[in-house]
C-alpha cells in the first residue's frame, strides 16, 4: 500500500456496497486523488471478504430492498478501483493496532457507532459514521466533544443534503420564490416494508436498545437534516410515536415465515417541528401503511407561493419547474460546486465532502455536530411523546430532557 490517504472501513452490511461504488465511482471521474481503502472490518469476516476482492472466494453482496434503494447497490470489489486488496479483520481495535490508517469510516449496526468512533479518535483518525450518528444524544455529543478536543474530523453520511432535489429545493428558496417558506406538510405511510415486513432484514431496526427508535430515528434522522438544511434551527418539537404492528416478519420465496421480531419501538410518527423564525413542519409518517396504497404529499408553503413535487408555484398561479430553472440559472460555479465533474451520486458527494475535509481543505457540510442537531429532533419527538409536551430541542442537546434514551444510556454504559 503506498503512503497516501488510508481509510479503513467498519461494517460491512446492507449499506457497504453503495459507499464502495461510490469510491468507484470517484475513483473514474478522477475526484479520488491518492485515498485507497486499506482495510475492511466486520464482527462477520465474510462479510468483509466478499468487498476486499474476487480472491476472497466469498458469495457476493445481494442487496435488500427496492431495485433503486442504496441498500441494493451492485457488489463490488475494492479491487475494482484500487490495485491492491484491503486487508481483512473482525476485530477493528486489531485493525487500527495494525494498519496506518488516517480514517475510518463506519457502517456497523447503530448502536456500536459511539464505541468505535470514540477509540477511533482516541487513535487519531478521522472518523465518518453512517446516520444516525449515535444510538443516544449522550453517545452523539461524546463523539462531537472527542473529535473537536483532538482537532479530528467527526462526519455524518446524510445522504440527503446531498440530493439534488435538496439542492434545487433550497436554491428556489434561497432566490425567493416562493417567498419566506411558513409551512412544510409531509405524509406518506407504506411503502416497501409495510405493513409488517423486518426493514431491510435487520431485526435490530425494531429495537430500542439497538435502533434508538425506528421510523422516529431510522428515517426521521433524513428528514430532520434535510429540513434543517432547508428552513435552518429548529427550536421545539410536538409530536407522538406509536407501533402499529407490535411483530414483524421476514418470508422466504414462498411465503413462509423464517424470522419474527416483537417490536419494541415505533413504526408510525406525527412530529410538528417549530423552526426559530417561526416556520412550523408537519410529519406524519410510517413505515406500517400499505405498500399497495401508499399516500404521499410532500409540500412547502410560503409568503409568496409553494412547492409541489417538482414545481414552485407563485401567489399568481405562474408554475416554474423546478429543476429546469436550477440548471439553466443557478451557474456553473455552484452546479460544479454541488455535483463536481457531474456527480450526482449521494454516497460519492458525502464521500468528497468527508475526504477533502479529512485531507486538511475546509469543513465538512455534513459534520458531526450537524449530525447531533439532526439526531436531537428525532429525540425532541420521543421525549415530546414520552412526557406527552412540547419539548425544547435545547434541552434535548444538553441532556436535561432524556427520561426516554435514559435506559439506552443505562444498557450500553454510556
Ligand atoms: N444513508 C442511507 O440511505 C442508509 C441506508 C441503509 C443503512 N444506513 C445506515 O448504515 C448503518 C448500517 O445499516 P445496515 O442496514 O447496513 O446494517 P446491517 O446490519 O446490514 O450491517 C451492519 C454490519 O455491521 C457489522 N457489525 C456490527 N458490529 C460490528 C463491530 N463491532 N465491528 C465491525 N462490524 C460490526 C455487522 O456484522 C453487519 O455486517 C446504520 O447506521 C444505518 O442507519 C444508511
Amino acid at each position: 500500500m503506498g503512503n497516501g490517504f488510508q481509510v479503513g472501513v467498519i461494517g460491512c452490511g446492507n449499506i457497504a456496497a453503495a459507499h464502495l461504488n461510490a469510491y468507484k465511482l470517484l475513483k473514474e471521474k478522477e475526484l479520488l486523488g491518492d485515498v485507497t481503502i486499506a482495510a475492511l472490518c466486520d464482527v462477520s469476516r465474510d462479510n468483509a471478504l466478499r468487498f476486499a476482492s474476487p480472491a476472497g472466494g466469498v458469495s457476493q453482496f445481494q442487496g435488500v430492498g427496492p431495485q433503486n434503494d442504496p441498500m441494493h447497490a451492485p457488489h463490488v470489489y475494492a479491487t475494482d478501483f484500487q490495485s491492491q486488496a484491503p486487508r481483512v479483520f473482525s476485530d477493528y481495535k486489531e485493525m487500527l493496532g495494525a494498519v496506518a490508517l488516517d480514517a475510518v469510516e463506519i457502517y456497523a449496526t447503530l448502536h456500536t457507532h459511539h464505541v468505535i468512533a470514540l477509540d477511533a479518535l482516541r487513535a487519531g483518525k478521522h472518523v465518518f459514521a453512517e446516520k444516525p450518528l449515535a444510538i443516544s444524544i449522550k453517545a452523539a455529543r461524546a463523539m462531537v466533544e472527542e473529535a473537536e478536543r483532538r482537532g479530528l474530523i467527526l462526519g455524518v453520511a446524510e445522504s440527503f443534503r446531498f440530493q439534488k432535489a435538496q439542492r434545487v429545493k433550497k436554491w428556489i428558496i434561497d432566490q425567493g420564490l416562493i417567498g419566506a417558506p411558513r409551512l412544510s406538510i409531509s405524509v406518506a405511510a407504506g411503502g416497501y416494508w409495510s405493513p409488517d415486513h423486518i426493514v431491510a432484514h435487520t431485526a435490530w431496526r425494531h429495537k430500542k436498545l439497538l435502533g434508538a427508535g425506528g421510523w422516529a430515528v431510522d428515517c426521521l434522522v433524513h428528514g430532520a437534516h434535510a429540513r434543517r438544511y432547508l428552513f435552518g434551527e429548529v427550536e421545539e418539537v410536538s409530536g407522538t410515536v406509536q407501533t402499529i404492528e407490535p411483530l414483524r416478519r421476514r418470508r422466504d420465496e414462498s411465503g413462509r415465515i423464517v424470522e419474527e421480531v416483537a417490536c419494541d419501538c415505533d413504526d408510525t410518527i406525527c412530529a410538528s417541528l417549530f423552526f426559530r423564525g417561526g416556520m412550523v413542519s408537519h410529519i406524519a409518517q410510517s413505515w406500517a401503511g400499505s405498500p399497495h396504497a401508499p399516500l404521499g404529499a410532500d409540500m412547502v408553503y410560503g409568503t409568496e407561493g409553494c412547492i409541489a413535487k417538482d414545481l414552485a408555484i407563485r401567489n399568481d398561479g405562474r408554475q416554474i419547474p423546478m429543476q429546469r430553472a436550477f440548471d439553466e440559472k443557478a451557474g456553473a460555479a455552484l452546479i460544479q460546486r454541488f455535483f463536481p465533474k457531474g456527480v450526482e451520486d449521494v454516497f460519492a458527494l458525502e464521500t468528497l465532502d468527508f475526504l477533502r475535509a479529512a485531507q486538511g481543505h475546509g469543513p465538512m457540510e455534513s459534520s458531526g455536530r450537524e449530525g447531533l442537531m439532526d439526531l436531537a429532533v428525532c429525540f425532541a419527538l420521543l421525549e415530546s411523546s414520552t412526557v406527552g409536551k412540547r419539548v425544547k430541542i435545547e434541552d434535548i442537546v444538553s441532556g436535561r430532557l432524556s427520561q426516554y434514551e435514559d435506559p439506552i444510556n443505562r444498557h450500553h454504559n454510556i
